[in-house]
């Protein structure tokens, strides 16, 4: 029945103007736009550009939901400790999984020459080869994907001259983030091939930035087409500048968790709301130079994780007073949400050591609290003439 509805409501918005009516409201899908008093405020020439913003929009979305799946399963890979199972990379041969016992005992094999069996999973059995090999393989896989449900529509939307010329630069960009991502991905894997078959936190986190870079990119390029420059509410300076705080500091949060996640900092003290029963705990400075301990000391590292949830914390939280007064309650709710989720999750996974539920579902709360913000501020942002 759903289904039927909405491409009911599509394929009439696209014949003929919707004007919906709730109240005072009037809100219009179709090629022109309403303000909330029912005077037009823009009218576009055609019903056209209104299903091309359409159609890019919704393919931006889906992008953005796949990509969002990935960084999931980015987690996982990690969590499973995966990520070091295919020792090798080929980025067209690749896709195709071992095939035959033959096939699978010749990538084991490659496996029991790299350092993490030798010093980890010596002993390891094929059957529990297999098991870390797919996710690391679904991961690489998955990233090919994006790459194809990205590349594809967007030549087929570009012959068909649906993309606006200022969005050419925009959209070929990320295609080129695209491809930077699966060459770090590879560039954060060859780190733990080596002697210490531990990967580098600083390019698991690199990679995680990415990540969510071409995922923000995505969801605020999809909102442009979706909502349009029309629909975007006026908002004080104060405001709107907050709101790009809270994407920001949400945004170094996410770094800061691939920190921990890298150096391994949520298995070494699991007591909250004290660090074994500290406030500020001892050996926060054990490495030199001292700025070195913010990333590679891993009781600093879980130290200002649990600072900046205090930052963001703050942020949201006067975000959320002052939208009382912008109308824009609603979507920083939506945020307030997602960071009580968060941090739940956050504190669940460190008492809990960690288990792979827990830290995949807090990696993807992140992501969905990230959107969030990125959706409070794409509301607020000034309308450009
Ligand atoms: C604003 C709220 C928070 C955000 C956005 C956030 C984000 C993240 C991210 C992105 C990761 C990396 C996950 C990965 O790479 O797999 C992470 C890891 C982690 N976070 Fe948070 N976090 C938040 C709050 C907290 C809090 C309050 C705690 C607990 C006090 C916490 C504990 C952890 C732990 C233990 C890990 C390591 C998990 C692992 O080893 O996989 N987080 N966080």
């Amino acid at each position: 029945m759903a289904p039927i509805v909405f491409c009911w409501i599509l394929t009439s918005a696209a014949l003929d103007p919707i004007k919906l009516e709730f109240g005072a409201r009037t809100f219009v899908l179709c090629d022109s736009m309403y303000s909330s008093q029912g005077k037009l405020i823009i009218a576009m020439n055609q019903n056209s550009q209104y299903q091309h913003a359409f159609a890019l929009g919704c393919w931006l979305l889906f992008c953005a939901a796949v990509v969002y799946v990935m960084v999931v399963v980015g987690g996982i890979t990690r969590l499973t400790q995966s990520g070091l199972s295919m020792v090798e990379w080929d980025p067209i041969m690749g896709i195709i999984p071992p095939i035959g016992e033959a096939a699978w005992l010749e990538v084991f094999d490659k496996y029991k020459q790299s350092p993490e069996y030798i010093k980890i999973n010596a002993g390891m059995s094929l059957e529990g080869f297999k098991s870390i090999f797919y996710w690391e393989y679904g991961h690489r896989v998955l990233g090919r994907v994006i790459g194809l449900i990205y590349f594809i529509p967007l030549m087929y939307f570009l012959l068909r001259g649906m993309v606006p010329k200022q969005w050419y630069a925009r959209l070929f960009g990320l295609f080129v983030l695209g491809g930077l991502q699966g060459l770090m991905g590879w560039y954060m894997v060859k780190s733990g091939l080596v002697d210490v078959p531990h990967v580098s936190q600083y390019r698991l986190t690199a990679h995680l930035g990415l990540a969510l870079i071409i995922f923000g990119c995505m969801l605020w390029y999809a909102m442009d087409f979706l909502r349009g420059e029309r629909m975007a509410r006026h908002a004080s300076s104060g405001y709107m500048l907050l709101t790009w705080l809270a994407v920001a500091v949400v945004f170094l949060m996410m770094l800061s968790g691939g920190f921990v996640a890298g150096t391994k900092a949520g298995f070494i003290i699991n007591t909250f709301p004290t660090m074994n029963g500290q406030w500020i705990p001892a050996g926060l400075m054990t490495v030199e130079p001292g700025w070195r301990n913010l990333f590679e000391n891993p009781v600093m590292v879980q130290f200002v994780h649990r600072c900046m949830a205090v930052i963001v914390t703050a942020v949201i939280l006067v975000s959320f007073y002052l939208s009382t007064k912008q109308r824009f309650r609603t979507l920083n709710s939506l945020a307030l949400l997602a960071l009580l989720v968060q941090i739940s999750l956050g504190i669940s996974a460190l008492v809990m050591r960690v288990p792979v539920s827990l830290g995949a579902a807090h990696q993807a709360g992140a992501v969905a609290l990230f959107a969030a913000v990125l959706y409070a501020a794409h509301r607020a942002r000034k309308v450009r003439n």
